[in-house]
């Protein structure tokens, strides 16, 4: 039996179903409006916001109160952005756009477009924005990116904010009612707390709830909620695997576990010496590790059946090799876990990184070459360059903090950077010695 998921059921259909977000839906009114009296103020809309705030859900509403037909397109595959452009054209020929069924073209998640991939997504719908006849409509989550600047000048911006306590509220026990389904009030308080304004996760939570228990109960929301949180902490995942007695405890503690893979390997690199004190255990225990290790590579490259492997070795592999555990009075030894040394220094660093990033990223929409080529070949070169021409800086549209850190790189980083380059200029050519040999 097929059921509809709960946040589809209770879509709202018409602006005026659409909780919170007045200002919003005013705002789209008077565009759409302007449309109908052949006046349109601005072409295009784009709103923008956390996700599950109803950006989506606003354009099927606003087709629908106006009985505009929607057509919507992923803006990042550039075929669709060729039939769209087909369609606009058609329409500026035609004439008059309300003489057939009024439309609305809808592009979502406008952030999704990748410059790189998506060639000339950006600029077919700049292009589409100039002639089109038909009312615009964009979405997205975070429209800051400098990729996205000239579709921002270009329309109209508005900003889609967090649902309040009081409008979900509404929300989710008009949902209980209609679902017949008993829910106590401390329970979705629990629940709208835990959502942080996004109503597709309040209502998903409170079906997951209903759907199991038939009744949403206060105490089993907050022990859902601890469950979630303690899947999420990595020293509890340590715990109990460090500490399991059998295999099967030990496989359930890692596959529970939400973190990613990748950085729970990490956690138990670090760890297996802190957890074992014989060097016998600890060489089995990285030897389980090693292994997991390939089985979750080869799972990413070939098959995610292989995750099963990764279990195995990262769960009971690394928990059993601890010999003693399988004698009479064995006891678990309690340790206080590290932080992987990766992380903390990725966190201390994170700031740094970021501004690194973004002025490479600049760099390369200029340039028209990607990060990696700028990182390797050109960013060197570049710092030197800006910081004799700080005009440079903002042509390139840095902002003052990142011309800051750009001025206060020093030759030690650009040494590092050197270094980088020569290492990789090495390994290239050895690689190439290599091929002419074979
Ligand atoms: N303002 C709202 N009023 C009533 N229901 C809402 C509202 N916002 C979201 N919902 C519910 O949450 C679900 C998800 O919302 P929607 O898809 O519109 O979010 P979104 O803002 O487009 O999110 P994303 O940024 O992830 O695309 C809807 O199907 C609807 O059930
Ligand atoms: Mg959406």
């Amino acid at each position: 039996m097929s059921r509809v998921p709960w946040t589809i059921k209770y879509r709202p259909k018409v602006l005026d179903e659409v909780e919170n977000q007045e200002d919003v839906k005013k705002q789209l009114r008077e565009w759409i409006e302007s449309w109908l009296g052949r006046k349109p103020e601005t072409k295009g809309l784009l709103l923008y916001g956390p996700p599950g705030t109803g950006k989506t859900t606003l354009a099927y509403a606003l087709a629908r109160t106006y009985g505009l037909e929607i057509i919507e397109t992923n803006a990042s595959d550039s075929r669709n952005m060729t039939s769209l452009r087909n369609i606009v054209e058609r329409a500026s020929m035609a004439g008059s756009l309300f003489n057939e069924r009024g439309k609305l073209i809808f592009l979502d998640e406008v952030d999704g477009i990748q410059p790189r991939q998506d060639f000339g997504a950006i600029s077919a719908i700049l292009e589409i924005l100039r002639n089109t006849k038909y009312p615009i409509l964009m979405a997205a989550n975070d429209p800051w990116d400098p990729n996205l600047r000239d579709l921002r000048e270009a329309v109209k911006m508005i900003e889609v904010k967090r649902l309040g306590k009081v409008p979900l509220r509404r929300l989710l026990k008009r949902i209980c009612t209609e679902e017949r389904i008993k829910c106590e009030d401390g329970a979705i308080d629990s629940i709208i707390d835990a959502s942080d304004g996004d109503a597709r996760y309040a209502i998903n939570f409170l079906e997951s709830i209903a759907e199991g228990y038939r009744e949403v109960k206060e105490d089993l929301v907050n022990e859902v909620l601890r469950r979630k949180e303690r899947e999420l902490n990595p020293f509890e995942t340590l715990r109990n695997t460090f500490w399991a007695k059998y295999g099967w405890q030990a496989r359930q503690a890692v596959s529970n576990s939400q973190i990613d893979y990748d950085l729970l390997m990490r956690w138990f690199s670090e760890n297996i010496p802190v957890q074992y004190e014989s060097l016998n255990d600890m060489w089995r225990a990285y030897d389980a590790l090693s292994r997991a290790s390939v089985f979750l590579s080869r799972a990413k490259k070939a098959s995610w059946d292989m995750l099963s492997y990764t279990f195995d070795l990262m769960g009971p592999g690394v928990a059993m090799a601890e010999v003693a555990k399988k004698t009479q009075n064995w006891k678990a030894k309690w340790k206080n876990y590290q932080f992987p040394q990766l992380v903390t220094q990725l966190y201390r660093t994170k700031r740094t990184r970021d501004l690194r990033d973004q002025i490479v990223r600049k760099i390369g929409l200029h340039l028209h070459t990607s990060s990696g080529k700028v990182y390797s070949d050109v960013l060197p070169f570049a710092l030197v360059y800006l910081s004799k021409e700080p005009e440079m800086m903002k042509n390139i549209d840095l902002s003052p903090e990142e011309i800051n850190f750009a001025k206060s790189l020093t030759i030690h980083e650009n040494e590092d950077v050197r270094q980088h380059i020569e290492k990789k200029r090495e390994s290239k050519l050895k690689r190439n010695a290599r091929r002419a040999k074979s």
